[in-house]
């Protein structure tokens, strides 16, 4: 992290010293953690006890990776079993302070992908055969050992393909301060998606206003925002995506100048060119593979390309080479490969930003929900196939984001097994949307027992 950059981030700090803590690879992936736990057992306080008076159990059902795999993730993979009953308390004696936790919202991500395979070289461990999928999510909190957590918090962090979560290593959880704004969107535009391509494209991009942009797998929960940040920022972008209805969003939604399906294109060197007929000054590399050897030969003198991921090479054993990495040396370019994680120091200016951009409607946001534990294998398969739209979330259950269009009444729903939380003032677009996108499906599940529920309390 370059202080040389900050000219380039209005909204950052200016002082010389602007995060003197800040060391790249660190903490990658954790907020300055809560104070060290003094004793091994953590005796349960009155505030505690009062917090979860009437801790009862429950049943809780879990997504594990059946074995560790060398190509693309199948459904069969993973398999969804019952974990028994989980007492809702923070087990006495656990070995440091720790919170139980339900799951609200799980995120499927590409880097999941890695994760399942026999590797220990990685920026992070692989998951374990026949246990429980770990993933991030947002969570209410159910009990708490932790000092800084209490029954009720809602968080984000990482936790588990779950029900209920015991994580033990709570310093890991960001309080969510609840607003109008979607809890789901903690998981993608205020999330780590949202942060990879804030740091991706302002850390590593260097962009001036005027120059060319271009985003591989633009529709995706990382390149939807770049794209938007580039055209904040006064550049020329340019997102290529792998459907017609994607581009169409990329144009409509999210205000690129243009885009392109890359399927669609029998020669992808040509297509670049045609979109860029002076070059390219960056490249926000999502997909790796023969994308990248066109991007080269497009490429402009002292051009950036930011390596964010390459998803077309996950599924792959024997990875594509590139063939045309020699133009880096005449066209002089910076190619630079990041983890987001490595700058978490600058993840309050970027919710900062992201809120009030979001807020002001300069900046849209797309996410693509799947309802049920059950869908999740589902839900991460169709991550390397194209099939979702954007950003991919599940929703576990018992709290559910509900919003009618504009003008409708808004009333709290409190169903058997699903809470309905209501947000006060989305925008408009953001209504449609979700109304569009979340409530037909969940329509299909819930509609039974909800108009049960909403008979039963005389509700109309
Ligand atoms: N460095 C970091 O810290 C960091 C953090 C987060 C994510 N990432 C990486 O950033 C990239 C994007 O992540 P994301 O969360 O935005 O992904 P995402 O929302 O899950 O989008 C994935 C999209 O990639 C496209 N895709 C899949 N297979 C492809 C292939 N063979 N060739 C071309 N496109 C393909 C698909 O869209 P189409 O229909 O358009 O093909 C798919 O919808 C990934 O490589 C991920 O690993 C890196």
């Amino acid at each position: 992290v370059g202080f040389s950059y900050h000219p380039r981030h209005p909204h950052l700090p200016t002082s010389a010293t602007p995060f003197p803590h800040c060391s790249p690879g660190t903490s990658p992936g954790r907020l300055p953690p809560f104070p060290p736990p003094k004793t091994l057992t953590t005796p349960r306080t009155a505030a505690m006890e009062q917090a979860n008076p009437r801790a009862g159990s429950a049943r809780n059902r879990k997504v594990v990776l059946r074995d560790y795999i060398s190509r693309a993730p199948r459904e069969d993979d993973m398999a969804l079993v019952d974990g028994g009953a989980v007492p809702l308390r923070v087990p006495e004696g656990a070995a440091g302070p720790a919170v139980l936790v339900k799951n609200l919202y799980l995120s499927c991500d590409p880097y999941m992908r890695g994760r399942m395979r026999d590797f220990h070289g990685s920026y992070i461990p692989p998951f374990k055969p026949g246990s429980v999928i770990e993933g991030l999510g947002v969570a209410r909190v159910v009990d708490s050992t932790h000092p800084g957590f209490v029954a009720g918090d809602i968080v984000s962090g990482m936790t588990g393909w779950e029900e209920y979560s015991l994580i033990d290593k709570p310093e890991q959880l960001n309080k969510i301060q609840q607003s109008d704004i979607p809890l789901s969107y903690h998981l993608g535009l205020l999330g780590m998606p949202g942060f990879t391509a804030y740091v991706g494209f302002y850390e590593i991009c260097s962009p001036k206003k005027g120059e060319f942009v271009f985003v591989s797998a633009a529709s995706g929960a990382v390149g939807q925002i770049v794209g938007q940040l580039a055209k904040l920022h006064g550049c020329y972008v340019v997102g290529s995506a792998g459907t017609n209805e994607k581009v169409e969003l990329l144009k409509d939604k999210f205000g690129f100048d243009a885009a392109f399906n890359y399927k669609e294109e029998p020669d992808l060197t040509a297509a670049l060119k045609r979109y860029f007929p002076e070059g390219i000054d960056i490249y926000f590399e999502n997909v790796g593979g023969p994308m990248l050897d066109a991007v080269l030969l497009n490429m402009r003198m002292h051009g950036r390309i930011a390596v964010c991921g390459m998803v077309s090479q996950h599924g792959m054993t024997d990875p594509a080479g590139i063939h045309n990495l020699f133009c880096l040396v005449p066209k002089r370019i910076s190619m630079k490969g990041f983890i987001q994680s490595d700058y978490i120091n600058l993840f309050p200016q970027f919710l900062d930003y992201m809120t009030k951009h979001y807020k002001d409607g300069k900046i849209a946001y797309l996410e693509d929900m799947s309802i049920g534990l059950e869908n999740a294998p589902a839900a991460f398969v169709g991550l390397f196939s194209g099939l979702s739209n954007t950003i991919l979330l599940f929703l576990v259950c018992n709290l559910m984001t509900l919003t009618l269009p504009a003008g409708r009444p808004r009333q709290h729903f409190p169903l058997q097994d699903l809470e309905v939380n209501r947000t006060k003032s989305m925008s408009p677009s953001a209504e449609i949307h979700r109304f569009k996108r979340v409530v037909p499906v969940q329509l299909l599940q819930v509609v039974p027992s909800a108009l049960a529920a909403l008979t039963g309390k005389g509700m109309t």
